[in-house]
């Protein structure tokens, strides 16, 4: 059964685009470990656009759920993560200006810098995932810096599944670097821009440990309430 974490994030953005103090990532959150959340993932970033430091810290010391800490490997954030001490982290690139995290992490060519952070973080008993594109070079690279996961970027993918071109051949690059991968015994997780419908033929490789999933369940909630749309995603990813 593929597990699946809910990334909350955007309703910290909700909140932050009126300054107000509602609504509650942590109360988000709590919603979602109810409705069998496996993890449940935010993103600190450098700007604090959405997420903030307190919602991080609340959602570690006031759940049971995994915490999930989306990070850039900048020295202040790494901080934050060695005294948060999340059961995981997702190193990912940051770029200001962008609307979301648009690419994966080039580990390929920072193996040296990431490595060092890498064991800092696994040497406090964090579990280290590198968010990549789905490419050979940037799977064998993060066996070779000794991260314990990869987070396979399948936001390409959810384009073209969106403009109805034909997805086989992303579907299989996506296959061959997750079957790397698992190869080099590293654990392999997949996101962004999976939803209800995209997410099945990922499903359908197999081989995946987790999926973090977060704007399609939260754009659901509107209509269907949060714990119905994390209930039917998970309903979905217990049937592979
Ligand atoms: N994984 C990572 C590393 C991300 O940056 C994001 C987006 O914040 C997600 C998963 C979830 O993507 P989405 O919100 O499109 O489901």
């Amino acid at each position: 059964m593929i597990k699946l974490g809910v990334n909350i994030d955007h309703v910290a953005t909700l909140r932050q685009a009126r300054k107000e103090d509602f609504p509650s990532p942590l109360t988000a959150a709590s919603i979602c470990e109810k409705a069998g959340a496996d993890s449940i993932t935010a993103h600190l970033r450098e700007d604090r656009r959405h997420i903030q430091d307190k919602d991080v810290y609340a959602i570690k010391d006031q759940l049971r759920t995994r915490l999930n800490f989306e990070m850039a490997a900048s020295e202040e954030i790494i901080k934050i993560a060695l005294d948060l001490k999340p059961y995981s982290v997702c190193i990912v690139p940051e770029k200001r200006q962008e609307i979301t995290t648009e690419g994966g992490l080039d580990v390929f060519s920072q193996k040296q810098k990431l490595k060092t952070t890498v064991k800092k973080l696994k040497d406090s008993g964090i579990i280290v995932s590198m968010f990549i594109d789905p490419k050979i070079e940037q799977v064998e690279a993060c066996a070779e810096i000794q991260a314990d996961a990869v987070e396979l970027h399948t936001g390409k993918y959810a384009r073209i599944y969106k403009s109805k071109l034909n997805i086989l051949d992303e579907i299989e690059i996506i296959k061959e670097a997750s079957m790397t991968a698992a190869r080099n015994n590293l654990i392999v997780n997949a996101g962004h821009g999976l939803d209800y419908k995209n997410v099945r033929n990922i499903c359908a490789l197999g081989g995946f440990n987790e999926f973090n999933i977060g704007f399609a369940i939260i754009a659901q909630s509107i209509f269907d309430g949060l714990e119905k749309s994390v209930r039917d995603m998970k309903d979905i990813l217990s049937g592979y």
